[in-house]
């Protein structure tokens, strides 16, 4: 007998279906027409795996005047994301087990979704690295607090070449962005500044360094990447461009780019070509973001990256198989984190979806701690239920006080 069982509609095999799925420990372990269980929850809507973002920044600790980690993780939640992995150039950016430990230490007692950590390689800290890390992150040309790590010594490629766990790249060029640094006063300008040029050169260095287990993070435009690199795309190259948005709320690196290559980059996506969606969301204040010429780069995204696209499977315009896999089943598999799928052994991470409830994107609602998007006014389908582990997270749309969010520690 289950400790908990949820009925509803899952999407189970491909396929929906009216089941009873048991849950014991946070971990389904039977799934059927007449499970029994101690507790029964009935999910309203559509039951679909809950989603994992394996790119946020939540600036926490440095920068909690932008995001921390309890405004991250719920803003996670209310957007049907139970699991992130947040990106390590905070400030002090974390390229050692002392720093590690120091985010540690300052961000569990507020997560509210499961979370796991990167490190920062800048090229040289290959022994100080924290075992429980998810991966590496390399800045291959500057951005918002990175440690661009220039050209690599033999012994930091021999080092990335054995490294076992995934390694993510910032792929735009340092040298080429400097030849096309500009004054800026709009998007279109830091396109120009930061052209795909940059970003096609540095995907090839990525590539050239032979790494295990490579990610090109968020491709902005459609390019040739060597087949046993994983690309990563972000909502907002895929649905905005530089013509779409005119203030700097819409300034981000890579930059959105005009609208015939985000058109193909979406198309290549709802065809199955980029195998992780991921929202980069990068929370910045409006200070930050004034005047576009020394605005900071970053877009927010955890919460609405799942129902931006949910309302596109509504539409059909997007298969709810691709949106699922880029934006769950892949990345989770791809880290070794059993969720994902609907199957026995895998973490009861659920959300429920009532797919004729789209409504419109009102950033004045979001639950970031700046909640600005350029996606205000776009169509989304927010989950009405999150189950995260077992529990019960989001309710009827309204966020449980309690706090379930737990680290997954990626060492050996
Ligand atoms: O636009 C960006 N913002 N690109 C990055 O690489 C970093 C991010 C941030 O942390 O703000
Ligand atoms: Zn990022």
């Amino acid at each position: 007998m289950a400790d908990t069982v949820f009925s509803g509609r899952f999407y189970y095999h491909g396929k929906f279906e009216d089941l009873a799925v048991g849950v014991t420990d946070g971990v389904i372990t039977e799934i059927g027409k007449d499970t029994k269980g101690d507790v029964k929850i009935v999910l309203p809507h559509a039951v679909l795996p809950a989603g994992t973002d394996i790119h946020v920044h939540f600036r926490d600790p440095g920068e909690t005047q932008k995001e921390d980690f309890r405004s991250g993780s719920t803003s996670a939640l209310f957007g049907g994301t139970t699991t992130v992995i947040d990106m390590p150039n905070n400030i002090p950016p974390v390229t050692d087990y002392e720093r590690f430990e120091n985010k540690l230490d300052s961000v569990t007692s507020r997560a509210y979704c499961d979370f796991g950590l990167y490190s920062l390689f800048n090229g040289s800290n290959q022994d100080v690295l924290d075992k429980r890390s998810f991966g590496l992150k390399i800045y291959l040309g500057g951005s918002t607090n990175a440690l661009p790590v220039g050209e690599l010594n033999e012994h930091a490629r021999v080092f990335l070449k054995e490294y076992g766990k995934p390694v993510i790249f910032h792929a735009e060029d340092g040298k080429c962005l400097d030849r096309h640094s500009m004054v800026e006063t709009s998007c279109r300008d830091h396109n120009l500044s930061r052209p795909v040029e940059c970003e096609r050169t540095a995907v090839s260095d990525a590539v050239s360094f032979g790494v295990k287990r490579g990610i090109i993070a968020h491709l902005s435009a459609p390019m040739e990447v060597e087949a046993g690199y994983d690309v990563e795309v972000t909502p907002h190259h895929l649905l905005l461009n530089d013509s779409k948005v005119e203030n700097s709320w819409g300034k981000v690196n890579p930059p959105l780019r005009d609208s015939r290559s985000q058109e193909e980059l979406l198309g290549n996506y709802i065809a199955g070509k980029y195998r992780i969606l991921s929202s980069d969301h990068a929370p910045h204040t409006e200070e930050d973001k004034s005047g576009f010429a020394h605005a900071a780069s970053g877009i927010i995204g955890v919460e609405t990256r799942v129902p931006l696209f949910l309302a596109l499977v509504r539409r059909k315009i997007v298969g709810l198989d691709t949106l699922l896999s880029s934006s769950s089943t892949f990345p989770n598999a791809l880290f070794g984190i059993r969720k994902g799928l609907i199957e026995k052994g895998y973490s009861a991470d659920f959300m429920c979806v009532d797919f004729s409830n789209e409504i419109r994107i009102n950033q004045d609602r979001l639950h970031s701690r700046t909640p600005v998007t350029p996606f205000h006014g776009f169509g989304a389908v927010f989950p009405s239920h999150v189950v995260i582990g077992g529990n019960i997270a989001i309710d009827g749309y309204e966020l449980i006080e309690e706090r379930f969010g737990k680290f997954i520690n990626a060492g050996d």
